[in-house]
Formats: structure tokens, sequence, C-alpha cells
């Protein structure tokens, strides 16, 4: 581990991320991560630790943030190259099931291991491979210092679901419905980084309202919510002392 304790903050969108960039008074770093990659950096220091947080940008074509797996992956690759972090973040909205006791402008934080729900290939070995099952660090201990939900996330590219979606988030006890987490937690898994996941919910997926209505609906007091989440897991990080601490709070990667 280098001298100083770097963490990456990864998010799709500029909605999501402006609370905590403005809380954290992160500073836009006029490099891009790679011309031409649309992702956007802000940096700064966070008692000591130094925080990239990444921004996927906006889609030149279509004029709207690079949601989704494709995006996710590449500025996971692209930050790892760059900052070399000791911890990967990944912040963001999310739907939940109100089944499972899930509310709206509840912030989750990342428990079990990540999967899609998505990605069905019914031959052998590719099955488990579709699921992927990405480790996950253990928040356990962080969730009940900061009162956080602990919850089990899925991924899939639809803000909607169909009628197999919820079947194979069913089986995986899913909490949390996303577009990111397990195709980042697959880039973190390759290089070795802890990873874990911060959620804020928008919408009930088993609500009978659709989903892109209670997102936009929900989208800026979910993002308070994170914001104040993401902050009090960063000091979570230093509160016993210097960045070291960061180290003994991870033990599954740094054991
Ligand atoms: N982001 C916010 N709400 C979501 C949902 N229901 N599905 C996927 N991503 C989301």
């Amino acid at each position: 581990m280098s001298a100083t304790t770097t963490v990456v903050i990864l998010m799709a969108m500029a909605e999501e991320a402006a609370p905590i960039i403005g809380e954290l008074g992160l500073v836009r770093n006029g490099r891009l991560l790679a011309t031409p990659l649309p992702m956007v950096v802000y940096e700064g220091c966070v008692d000591d630790l130094f925080i990239a947080l990444v921004v996927n940008g906006v889609d030149e074509r279509f004029g709207v943030a690079n949601v989704g797996t494709q995006p996710a992956v590449l500025s996971a690759y692209v930050a790892i190259q760059q900052y070399n972090p000791d911890l990967i973040i990944n912040a963001g909205t999310a739907g939940g099931f109100g089944q499972r006791g899930c509310q709206i402008g509840d912030v989750y934080i990342s428990a079990g291991s990540f999967k899609f729900h998505d990605r069905r290939i019914p031959l052998p070995g590719y099955t488990e491979y579709g699921i992927g099952s990405y480790p996950a660090e253990n928040t356990t201990a962080m969730a009940q210092a900061l009162g956080l939900k602990q919850g089990a996330i899925s991924t899939g590219n639809s803000l909607d679901k169909t009628h197999t979606d919820l079947d194979m988030m069913g089986v995986c006890d899913a909490d949390v419905k996303e577009m990111e987490a397990a195709a980042i937690a697959w880039v973190a898994w390759l290089y070795g980084k802890p990873m874990i996941a911060l959620k804020a919910i928008t919408d009930l997926v088993d609500s009978p309202v659709r989903p892109e209505e209670q997102f936009v609906d929900n989208l800026a007091a979910a993002s308070e919510n994170l914001c104040q989440k993401v902050v009090e897991v960063l000091h979570y990080y230093t509160e016993d002392g210097p960045a070291l601490s960061l180290r003994h709070k991870l033990p599954a990667i740094y054991a």
C-alpha cells in the first residue's frame, strides 16, 4: 500500500454525484481519465484519504448519462490504472423491494456477493458465470456502526424488470436492483481491489407505480441521503487515526 490511501468512488450520473462533490469540496481534475473517454474526475481529501470521484459523463450522441454496465466497466478499469486505489466505492441510486422492508430514501450498503439478474446462459458453467457472484467486502461492522441497512445487490441493464429478472432476483434474495455494481465488482475482482457499494433507493420494484416515475420524483432526495452516508463511510475508515486504519477495516482483502 502506498503512503497515501486512495479511495476511488465510481458513480454513473452527475445528479447522483453533485451533493457529494459539493459536500466534500472535490475539485474537477482538468485531465479526463483518458481522451476520448467521457468520464469526469473530481479529486480532494477527506481526513487523510485521497479521494478520486469518477462520474461516467454524458453520452455525446444521446445527451444522457452513461448508465449501465459498459461505462461502469470502462471507468472502473481506467480508474484502477490511473489511481491504483486501496478501496473502490460504487455509489448510486437503485430500486428496492418493499416486501423486503425497503423504503424510498433508504441507503443500503452491499452485503454478500454482487450478482447479475439479466445474464441467462443455460449451459454448463455459464449459468453461474452469468450470475457472477463477485466477492464483496464484509460490511457488517460498518453497517452496525453507522446504522446502515445491509442488502444483497443485483445488477442488470434495465430500469424496469421482466418476470425472469424478478425470478432471478428472488432466487438470489436481492434487496437492491441497480445497473452498475456487479460490473464494477468484476473489474475489482480481476485486480484484487476491495469494493463496497452504497445505494440510495429511488423506487420500489414491487410498487404499481412505474420505476421511471418514482425515479424522477425521488432522485434529488435520494442523492442527498446517499451523500450523507458516503461521507460517514469515509470518516469511518479514518476514525481510528491515519489512513492505514483502512487496512485493518478491510480484513477480507488485506488479511
Ligand atoms: N436505479 C434506480 N432505480 C433503479 C431500478 N429500479 N433499476 C435499476 N436501476 C435503478
